[in-house]
């Protein structure tokens, strides 16, 4: 919802200096031409957080966190980007301006900034009702200190509330304060009763536990009963603030502690996060009793890929443990569980054991969540021989959701073992299993991406894939189901986008895709992302004029050539827009040139005054001016390279959608750490960006390697079943193809050899 102007947009970017907006949180020393700093995202006690102020770039060496200025203060202040421009906006005093919203949109604007004022409001009530009121002391602080063994600072860390048991208390204050009832009504706060006619307290009596959102908003609360009300929990209802199934309890709390441990723990309840917060395991949340939904995913997912669902080791806690994980696998998470003791909860172990206690217990107990399921199910069957058809397809609908196809091949075979099922036997049905969630993964993408991006994304899955050399071949035997090799193959390398696309989860899709050319083309995006735009290579047309080619152009031209497009989808999406910032490169370079040009002048001048000065002869006089236009020059190339260099991210690294911003920092970053240094006879050092004009071919050269490894594997495979099945035709056919592929395999293998120039010691 970009509702802050385009060109505001661009003034807030131009304004934000990385070292200065870094430096109102991190104490800064210059180093070279960086800054280095303790890091702000995990704790340390030797700086390794850089800050690039030519790059206007910052990034921790150990924890890779950092980006620019905007993703800096995102992380760092818990905003969305809007709300970080905003904040840079006022820190460098830039007037806004709005683009005009729609009236549908200021109406829900102005609804929202109400409701969350007035939850403001009355979190503020209520935590001072339970601390300075008679009641709120022995009615619900002593329930919190008392009973529950909750502590000051936990207390004070989640906000928690008493509300008065009188059924207008909050009512009154808030017609009082002036606030406006039916907003009230809306958060849920105020109830009106059956007849319409009178207002009441909600949460009244209860004990408050208030649901802030990463960025510290309260939007909404959940209330405790002290007695022996039917309703344990009474909470928020949907609103345009309070959207449940996209939020978590403790996310505020936890999401710093969630980044530095690179790890979320899961529990059902809002004791249960603060009994483990006590304990010293703050990273934690909870799904407040339901099942997890595809937006809290996403929301962890922001911060970590591992999580640990925690729960009760009672049936229904083992359970509620097996209902959410299909759909945290095909999110990519890495999926853990443990079981307490039956009958405990966290909260409850963690006030009978020591924090150390509890730390141990989780780590002995964590399980790979596959192998938890396999070792569930087992028992069922044993239990039940006729449930063992209904076992193996739940456990094989699992497997099917894992898109990583090693990690699926080696759970199949685990899962075979555990359950003693032949591998086979499982693998086939989950070759069929996964064909049909594939259909439903594209169709819940297509809904989602039509309303998103209509033109955009829908028209390019079509025509703009292409694979290397030979069409896909995508063979469908007589029974008209693709066997498990041949639906895996050309899903990853020779229809090379579709394995990704289709893949993706439809919510949050996830840069880290795990495809096997994945690595290799993640470097050479690393390339066009720091290089793209220095000049690479020129040539003559037809008509003899020269062109020239940049780095991110010549990658593109030579991908063309074998009509290969990035089998990543983001990284697809990301090198067009590189290359689509050409023309504004060219206008910003124009103007950077003429900037340049006028320093030079000014330079010419001061330095031709300072050789007149010196009173030397004709002949040293020549010789220093000759000195002083190479220096000229150098610093004229020096800034245009600088220019260059920066000008990708600049753009790149502030996009607004998440997904491109985050992938594009996370790849300057990594290109940053991995800036090797290489030294050439006679101790002449050698960056990457010398040797720009090997190490870019051979990273193309390495990918369609790996592309053409991926087909003979397929071709191999169908060689097996079509000599399984002594077609002799087909056999013969297939080992051509073989070997056509073995021939191209061999000239690129020399045409690497040729290429590489390893570096000298
Ligand atoms: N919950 C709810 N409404 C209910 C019951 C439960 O919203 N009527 C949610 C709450 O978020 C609660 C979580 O489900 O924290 C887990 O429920 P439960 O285990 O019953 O409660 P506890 O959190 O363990 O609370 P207590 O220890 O006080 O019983
Ligand atoms: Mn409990």
């Amino acid at each position: 919802m970009p509702l802050i102007d385009k060109e505001t947009v661009q003034r807030i970017t131009d304004a934000a200096d990385i070292v200065e907006v870094v430096g109102d949180y991190v104490h800064l020393v210059r180093r070279g031409a960086n800054y280095m700093g303790l890091c702000p995202f995990h704790n340390e006690r030797t700086p390794s957080f850089s800050v690039n102020k030519r790059k206007n770039f910052c990034y921790c060496f150990s924890c890779k966190q950092g980006g620019s200025p905007v993703n800096f203060i995102m992380k760092k202040e818990g905003l969305s980007y809007h709300e970080a421009l905003l904040h840079l906006a006022r820190k460098y005093g830039i007037e806004v301006r709005e683009r005009e919203m729609t009236d549908e949109e200021r109406r829900r604007q102005s609804e929202r900034e109400a409701m969350l004022v007035a939850n403001e409001w009355a979190m503020a009530q209520m935590q001072n009702a339970l601390f300075n009121t008679e009641e709120g002391q022995t009615v619900g602080l002593s329930y919190f200190f008392g009973q529950r063994g909750i502590t000051k600072e936990a207390a004070d860390a989640f906000k928690l509330g008493y509300s008065i048991d009188n059924g207008s208390w909050l009512t009154n204050l808030s017609i009082k304060a002036g606030y406006d009832i039916d907003v009230l009504k809306k958060t849920g706060l105020v109830g009106t009763s059956h007849e319409g006619n009178r207002n009441y307290d909600r949460y009244r009596g209860r004990v408050i536990f208030p649901i802030l959102n990463t960025a510290g908003k309260v939007i909404g609360f959940g209330g405790r009963t002290l007695k022996n009300d039917k309703a344990k929990y009474i909470n928020s209802p949907e609103s345009e603030i309070y959207k449940k199934s996209n939020e978590l309890y403790g996310i505020y709390q936890a999401r710093n502690s969630i980044t530095r441990d690179d790890k979320c723990y899961l529990v059902e309840g809002y004791f249960d996060v603060i009994g483990m917060w006590q304990s010293g395991m703050k990273n934690v949340v909870a799904s407040s009793g339901t099942a997890l939904t595809d937006g809290q995913i996403a929301l962890i997912h922001r911060y970590t890929e591992n999580i640990t669902l925690i729960y009760d080791g009672d049936k229904a806690g083992i359970k509620a443990a097996l209902r959410g994980m299909d759909m945290l696998l095909h999110h990519k998470m890495k999926v853990k569980v443990l079981l307490l003791p039956d009958g405990e909860d966290p909260d409850s172990f963690a006030r009978s054991h020591t924090p150390e206690e509890f730390r141990k217990y989780v780590e002995m107990n964590e399980t790979d969540v596959i192998r938890f399921k396999a070792k569930v199910l087992v028992q069922d069957m044993e239990r039940d021989p006729m449930q063992r058809i209904n076992a193996v397809n739940d456990m094989v609908t699992t497997l099917a959701h894992i898109d990583d196809l090693i990690a699926r091949d080696v759970y199949v075979q685990e899962c075979s073992r555990i359950m003693n099922i032949p591998e086979e036997t499982i693998l086939k049905s989950v070759v069929k299993k996964r064909g049909e969630l594939t259909i439903q993964w594209r169709n819940a993408r297509n809904i989602k991406e039509l309303s998103r991006f209509a033109p955009e994304r829908t028209n390019e899955t079509a025509e703009t894939r292409h694979n290397i050399h030979t069409p896909a071949t995508t063979s469908v035997n007589k029974t008209g189901e693709t066997s498990a090799i041949e639906n895996e193959m050309p899903q990853n390398y020779a229809g090379i986008q579709i394995d990704s696309v289709e893949s993706r989860p439809p919510l949050k899709p996830q840069p880290k895709t795990v495809s096997p050319l994945q690595p290799l083309e993640k470097k050479i995006m690393e390339y066009c992302l720091k290089y793209g735009f220095l000049p690479f290579c020129d040539f003559n047309d037809e008509n003899g004029n020269m062109i020239i080619w940049n780095v991110a152009e010549y990658v593109a031209e030579d991908l063309k050539e074998d009509g290969i497009s990035f089998s990543v989808e983001i990284y697809d999406h990301i090198f067009k827009l590189l290359l689509g910032l050409r023309p504004s490169y060219d206008n910003a370079l124009n103007a950077k040139i003429s900037e340049i040009e006028q320093t030079i002048e000014l330079k010419r001048k001061e330095g031709v005054e300072a050789i007149a000065a010196k009173n030397l002869s004709i002949a040293d006089i020549e010789r220093e001016e000759k000195k002083l236009e190479e220096s000229l020059e150098n610093l004229r190339e020096k800034e245009i390279t600088d220019f260059s260099l920066s000008f990708p991210a600049k753009y790149l690294a502030n996009h607004e959608d998440d997904e491109i911003r985050e992938t594009v920092t996370e790849l300057i970053i990594e290109r940053h750490q991995l800036s090797n240094i290489y030294y050439r006879d006679n101790n002449v050092v050698e960056t990457d960006q010398d040797r720009l004009p090997q190490l870019v071919p051979r990273a193309l050269l390495e990918l369609k390697s790996e592309i053409l490894n991926g087909q003979l594997r397929q071709l191999y495979s169908e060689l097996n079943t079509v000599a399984q099945e002594g077609d002799e035709d087909a056999e013969k056919d297939i080992l051509m193809k073989i070997n056509s592929k073995i021939h191209q395999r061999s000239m690129l293998a020399k045409d690497l050899g040729e290429r590489i120039l390893y570096p000298k010691k």
